[in-house]
């Protein structure tokens, strides 16, 4: 089957990336807003009988959804075979219960709004918690492909004696995994969420990794408050050189800014979103999926 890539815009960087493998046909299309606000989407390459694959980011996402599903359907109604999400960010996986009566759990109503539209969803380390797998909320055919390998791979070319550390238990998964593969030792410490930018964070005694480099990893930079509270904790044990690794460069507002002057000596992230901080590649990765 013709396979036929349509790249959300903003998503450029990964999209030029994946674009390297010939067998994958560019979409052409234009999109933009009426003067009221509605969304304007025309298709301009032929797809009849194609795999479509909308590759698109999901932060920010309450922007992009009504436009992706115009843009899903539009394919279905001009003769897509199957139109695949290639959401390398997933939003919309943490409030995956209700903490208070009364709250809304929009991980169950975002997925089922995507498996009304999609007939499959690839992404990259979606934030599966209290969720063990994609399965459990998503009724289209899901793949959860995980970054560990490539994070673990740049720790490799690029750091000496570090350990790993996961800001909490939420990250054993995948802190294991790169440990593994890179050998480095690891520890996990418990965090305790009591609000948005609100986190208490318990650090056990590091004296033995005293000539180590602690290099952070987590799935999600978003307010950065996880990532600042643990580099002030290790900066108040001795330690000066933190390095800070997400997969996702999520980043609201200032977040970026307010860890490098909390002190992270780096930040690192994987191209799932684009920014200053990306230096992991993904796409090849996700390449083998498409
Ligand atoms: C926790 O559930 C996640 O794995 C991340 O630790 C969290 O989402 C990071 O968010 P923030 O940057 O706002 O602390």
């Amino acid at each position: 089957m013709k396979k036929c890539i349509l790249i959300y815009p903003g998503n450029e960087p990964i999209g030029q990336l994946l674009l390297q493998n010939k067998e994958l046909t560019p979409v052409d299309f234009i999109q933009r807003q009426f003067p009221d606000g509605e969304s304007y989407f025309r298709l301009k390459t032929e797809i009849t009988g194609s795999r479509v694959l909308i590759l698109c980011s999901l932060h920010q996402p309450n922007d992009k959804m009504l436009p992706l599903i115009y843009m899903a359907e539009t394919c279905r109604q001009y003769g897509a075979k199957e139109v695949i999400l290639v959401a390398p960010y997933l939003s919309y996986m943490r409030q995956d219960k209700a903490f208070h009566p009364g709250e809304s759990v929009t991980s169950k109503i975002f997925s089922s709004l995507i498996s009304s539209h999609f007939e499959g969803l690839i992404t990259i380390e979606p934030h599966l918690h209290r969720i063990s797998s994609l399965s459990n909320i998503y009724s289209i055919p899901t793949e959860a492909i995980s970054s560990a390998p490539m994070i673990a791979k740049w720790i490799k070319a690029n750091m000496e004696k570090a350990f790993l550390i996961g800001p909490d238990e939420e990250s054993s998964p995948w802190i294991e995994q790169i440990s593994q593969l890179t050998g480095c030792p690891f520890v996990i410490l418990e965090k305790l969420r009591l609000g948005d930018k609100d986190i208490k964070l318990k650090i056990p005694d590091l004296d033995r990794y005293s000539t180590y480099t602690p290099v952070l990893v987590d799935d999600i930079i978003s307010t950065g408050i996880t990532m600042m509270q643990a580099v002030k904790q290790l900066r108040d044990a001795g330690f000066n050189n933190i390095v800070c690794i997400a997969t996702h460069a999520v980043f609201s507002g200032i977040a970026y800014d307010e860890l490098s002057a909390a002190g992270a000596s780096r930040i690192i992230s994987t191209n799932t979103i684009p920014h200053a901080s990306n230096r992991i590649d993904i796409a090849e990765a996700l390449g083998r999926y498409l």
